[in-house]
């Protein structure tokens, strides 16, 4: 991409496209084009068309997408289903149709098999059954995947797909009814804290390992992709280092400073029982992660107390 390439953001109010946003800006990028959803709603496909004729952006992030935790997941699967697959096909096929010169496609970790062997190389899509409780999601992502492959194929485009980790940092949902792992506890911790409870309850047994990646991380790996990555074989983005989800919640409650007890609820679902990526395409391809689950946690933690929630 040159500095002045027209480059589209979708979903640049979300954790990853303002991520992705602030790495363009801080790299130079100087001609960035982005809507909300009040200006321009992904679902409208009368509308999407008609952005891309007048815009026609060269390189476009697709990071707009319905996103959510196991509850939101169990509980909304067609708005799931329905959002991501019309969002995702209003993207691709305008992007193609307007001639873009690169699509990156944001798919997630969760599109691999519930049991397939860790670490998760790239190779393991498609091989055995998918986690039950985000099934809908996993489909719509991965249908977004062969989309994009199908494009290439079909008509020469360059779009590429990603798959990232768990991924937390500013502008992470602290929506406890539709929020990740991560940026949850550090809700509840906190909660907990300013509430004096002397305990408190998280979700599962706290066994299952998982992987956490800064999104600011991701979003240099975005770009750095968009610029170094030509192939529709997906990538892996992550640490490829896990822990499990009661070191993590000790990691937040030491940074949070809470000094309860904490309850273990094993009538609510562990989810995947452990996934972790296998990152070496991309760290051969020349990227590898900076920030630690250590630094990053506190900077997450400053930006949730500024929201004054
Ligand atoms: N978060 C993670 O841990 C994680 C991990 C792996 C992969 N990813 C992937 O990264 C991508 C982005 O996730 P995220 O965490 O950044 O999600 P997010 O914070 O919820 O952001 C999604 C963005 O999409 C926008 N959007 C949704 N529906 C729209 C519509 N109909 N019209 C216009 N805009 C719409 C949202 O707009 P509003 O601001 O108006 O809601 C929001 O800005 C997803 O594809 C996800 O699968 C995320």
């Amino acid at each position: 991409m040159n500095k002045n390439a027209k480059i589209y953001i979708a979903g640049h109010m979300g954790l990853v496209g303002s991520a992705i946003v602030r790495e363009l800006k801080k790299q130079g990028y100087a001609n960035l084009v982005y809507k909300t959803r009040k200006e321009l709603d992904l679902l409208d496909p009368v509308a999407v068309s008609k952005f891309f004729a007048e815009e026609k952006p060269e390189y476009i992030f697709l990071a707009a997408a319905k996103v959510g935790g196991i509850m939101a997941n169990k509980n909304y699967p067609a708005d799931f289903i329905y959002e991501n697959l019309t969002i995702q096909m209003n993207i691709i096929n305008n992007s193609y149709l307007n001639k873009a010169k690169k699509l990156l496609f944001l798919g997630s970790s969760c599109i691999y098999p519930r049991m397939c062997p860790q670490p998760i190389k790239e190779e393991y899509l498609l091989t055995s059954e998918l986690e039950p409780s985000n099934k809908a999601y996993a489909v719509a992502k991965i249908a977004g995947i062969v989309a994009c492959q199908s494009y290439n194929q079909q008509y020469g485009t360059n779009f590429i797909s990603v798959m990232p980790t768990n991924l937390y940092g500013p502008n992470d949902n602290f929506d406890l009814e539709t929020s990740h792992v991560l940026p949850a506890m550090i809700r509840k911790f906190h909660d907990a804290k300013v509430n004096n409870k002397s305990e408190m309850t998280l979700w599962g047994t706290g066994v299952a390992q998982r992987e956490f990646l800064h999104v600011d991380d991701l979003a240099n790996a975005c770009v750095f992709l968009m610029n170094n990555y030509n192939d529709s074989e997906i990538v892996n983005i992550g640490t490829g280092e896990d822990l499990s989800i009661k070191e993590l919640a000790k990691m937040i409650k030491d940074v949070v400073g809470y000094k309860g007890k904490i309850n273990w609820d094993s009538t609510k679902p562990d989810g995947t029982p452990r996934k972790l990526l296998d990152v070496s395409k991309l760290n051969n391809l020349g990227w590898k992660y900076k920030i630690k689950l250590s630094d990053g946690l506190k900077t997450t933690y400053e930006y949730f107390k500024s929201l004054n929630l």
